[in-house]
């Protein structure tokens, strides 16, 4: 089964950076539905494209009866410097973080709270997932997990009761982790967000070594730069974009033309404050109420 449902996100902001301009090389590292990679191929640029999923290898498959200007890699795109790309520099790079609808629709994954799924929430075929997490973890690394990736206020006791709770039962499903966090007693942060919310985030964040593969990634994208090329990413959670923001202001070059870094490369920041869906757009599709493009331009 293939599964199609993704809407790629700010399409025509994206492209407005690269209007006009033809035949470019662009790095899709996060091809999820293809949605970005198939307005690129329309306009007749040549796509390199990255996921780790299954699903997306499928996409791609079909895509390319239709276009010759795609290649598809099925790997993390933090193990980018171990593909054999065809190209070695890139006019623009695009990174569209985390899980796409695909996934969220797929129950074998089980990212979502509002259906019940055996625990996973892996949605980058590595081997830890939720269950593990969950029911193998010891205190400190439960508390570290809730703490930084879900910034639950009360992690400590919430990894107390679970720890209490799975030495009665394992927990099996999202529907029983749902259960323990409401007889946790611990006090969820937002009223606007289903209390599940955080926890969730955390589990996923872990699962997926989500931040830890940005960090590596962005260590190593300046070898992947044409000069005067851009680098997009948009993130769908305040940990992942103060780690693009950080990363930009780290690399940027100053205003007399210095780098900021030591190093003879540097980003000018395209985007001072981060770029937000439109209201149209977030009628249209819920999902990009919460994404934030930064862009820059790369300086060597
Ligand atoms: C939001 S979706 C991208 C959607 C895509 N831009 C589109 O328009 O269809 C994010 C995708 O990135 C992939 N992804 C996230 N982190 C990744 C990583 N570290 N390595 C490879 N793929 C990753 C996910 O598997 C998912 O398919």
């Amino acid at each position: 089964m293939i599964f199609d449902n993704h809407i790629p996100i700010m399409t025509n902001e994206i492209l407005s950076f690269i209007d006009g301009k033809k035949n470019l090389s662009i790095l899709d590292c996060t091809f999820g539905g293809g949605g970005h990679s198939k307005i690129f191929l329309e306009k007749g640029h040549f796509v390199t494209a990255i996921d780790q999923d299954n699903n997306s290898l499928k996409i791609a498959n079909m895509l390319k009866n239709n276009f010759s200007n795609i290649s598809f890699h099925k790997s993390n795109f933090k193990d980018i410097d171990l593909l054999k790309l065809k190209f070695k520099k890139f006019n623009f790079i695009i990174l569209d973080l985390g899980f796409s609808s695909n996934q969220l629709d797929n129950n074998n994954i089980g990212l979502s709270f509002k259906i019940n799924a055996d625990l996973n929430m892996n949605y980058l075929c590595s081997d830890l997932d939720a269950y593990k997490i969950l029911n193998h973890y010891d205190e400190e690394d439960l508390n570290r997990v809730f703490h930084l990736y879900g910034e639950i206020n009360q992690a400590e006791k919430l990894s107390k009761f679970i720890i209490q709770q799975r030495s009665i039962k394992k927990i099996k499903t999202n529907f029983e982790f749902i259960e323990i966090l409401r007889d946790s007693g611990v006090n969820f942060r937002s009223k606007k967000i289903h209390f599940a919310t955080q926890a969730f985030q955390a589990l996923r964040i872990e699962a997926n070594n989500e931040l830890e593969n940005l960090l590596i990634f962005l260590k190593k994208v300046h070898k992947y730069m044409q000069i005067d090329g851009h680098l997009a990413i948009i993130s769908f959670h305040s940990l992942e974009d103060r780690i693009v923001k950080n990363f930009f202001r780290d690399n940027k070059v100053k205003k007399n033309n210095k780098f900021h870094n030591n190093e003879n490369w540097g980003f000018e920041i395209l985007t001072k404050k981060p770029i937000t869906a439109s209201k149209h757009e977030i009628i249209k599709n819920n999902r990009s109420r919460s994404a934030k493009l930064r862009v820059g331009r790369f300086i060597n």
